[in-house]
């Protein structure tokens, strides 16, 4: 509202100035006494009080405030009344900067002390220790797998979980038509890439950068669009095992897995291969091993079979050391996957693999 548009007269003008700051600075005048007006102001609300003071001074102390607006109207008073009007509108203003002066003042202090207060530091207190954590259960588990095959001569290989179509299918032998390939079974992104669906893409990053022979793991996160359930996630981790040499057998797979599961799982352990098929093994094996429970004679964590599933396996496919160059008549070599969630499932007792990524921190502490 411009002194322009409403009432010309510039008395009436500092007056209705005079009214519209009582109006507004009532909230404020709780500052202007003693401290007891700032009982129970936090800081934070102290300091939004001093700045919504600020503004109000500019409001109405300022270059555009009704009260300066007034001020230029001088020249419409006649002259008998100039000197009144001048000592009016100097002993309003006075008003108004002594009282925001008073409560800007009170509010500054208060501040200042709480900020001290909340500075200050008690050095005889005991120090406030940071709460430790620990490895997740699934980390736990693959640092494990992760030491028996460092001990038994095998690389670690990092993978990735964003495939071409030709890491993830092609080059392990699968061909355009298969249903592996389908949207239903994997995750793809709007440029055609696929979230890996088993870590046995590695095997083909390891042999075109390391060459033959290879003895190696790849441990990472897969993805599958399975629906959730209680062995069952759409993102889960397996464990890929690559070795291609000279003169490798299906006798070292089956070595290999062995001695791997009796570390594992103690020295007792007993191991089996089942006819499988995979379409970068030939051929292919699942391997299950004597339940760590019960020892064979049936629980329900074997759900009593006496078995636990773990894994696949196989001899590497020909098409697929063809295809990163090595000759099969030269070179062979077997290949072994498992999944790292059933397994943490099975050891620590756990009905529903789920839990290991509902982040819960009371189910997570206990694996300290
Ligand atoms: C494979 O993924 C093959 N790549 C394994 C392989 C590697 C065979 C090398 C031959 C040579 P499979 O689809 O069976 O195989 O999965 C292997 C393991 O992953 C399973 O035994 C199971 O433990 C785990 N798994 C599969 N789907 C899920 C899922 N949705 N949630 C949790 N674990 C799963």
């Amino acid at each position: 509202m411009t002194v322009q548009e409403t009432d010309q007269d510039p008395s009436h003008q500092v007056e209705a100035a005079g009214k519209a700051f009582e109006q507004e600075f009532e909230r404020f005048a709780r500052f202007t006494g003693d401290s007891n007006g700032l009982v129970g102001l936090t800081l934070d609300e102290a300091v939004a009080q001093e700045r919504s003071l600020s503004d109000l001074r500019t409001r109405h102390l300022g270059k555009k405030s009704a009260l300066a607006a007034a001020k230029k109207l001088i020249g419409r008073v006649p002259s008998d009344q100039r000197a009144a009007f001048g000592q009016r509108v100097q002993s309003v203003e006075a008003d108004l900067v002594a009282r925001f002066d008073a409560a800007e003042s009170t509010l500054k202090q208060y501040i200042e002390r709480q900020r001290t207060a909340r500075e200050s530091i008690d050095v005889t207190l005991p120090g406030r220790r940071p709460r430790r954590g620990h490895r997740h259960p699934i980390t736990l588990l693959r640092e494990r797998i992760e030491d028996i095959f460092v001990a038994l001569g095998y690389a670690i290989e990092d993978g990735r979980e964003l495939e071409t179509d030709f890491y993830n299918f092609t080059a392990l032998n699968i061909p355009d038509n298969h249903p592996a390939r389908g949207t239903q079974d994997t995750f793809y992104t709007t440029d055609g890439f696929a979230l890996r669906s088993q870590t046995s893409t590695v095997q083909i990053h390891a042999m075109q950068r390391r060459g033959v022979p290879v003895r190696m793991i790849a441990p990472g996160r897969v993805f599958r669009r399975d629906t959730p359930d209680p062995t069952h996630n759409p993102m889960f981790f397996q464990v890929e095992g690559l070795c291609v040499d000279r003169g490798i057998t299906m006798a070292h797979l089956k070595g290999t897995v062995e001695e791997f599961l009796r570390r594992m799982f103690g020295p007792e352990t007993v191991t089996r291969f089942r006819p499988s098929y995979f379409p970068f093994t030939e051929p292919s094996a699942e391997f299950d091993f004597g339940c760590f429970k019960c020892q064979g004679s049936g629980c329900r964590i074997c759900k009593n079979s006496g078995w636990i599933e773990l894994g696949g396996s196989g001899m590497v496919h020909p098409n697929v050391l063809r295809i990163v160059g090595v000759d099969p008549q030269e070179y062979s070599g077997f290949a072994f996957g498992l999944g790292i969630d059933r397994m943490a499932a099975l050891m620590y007792n756990l009905d529903d693999i789920r839990l290991l990524f509902e982040n819960d921190v009371r189910f997570l502490e206990q694996f300290e």
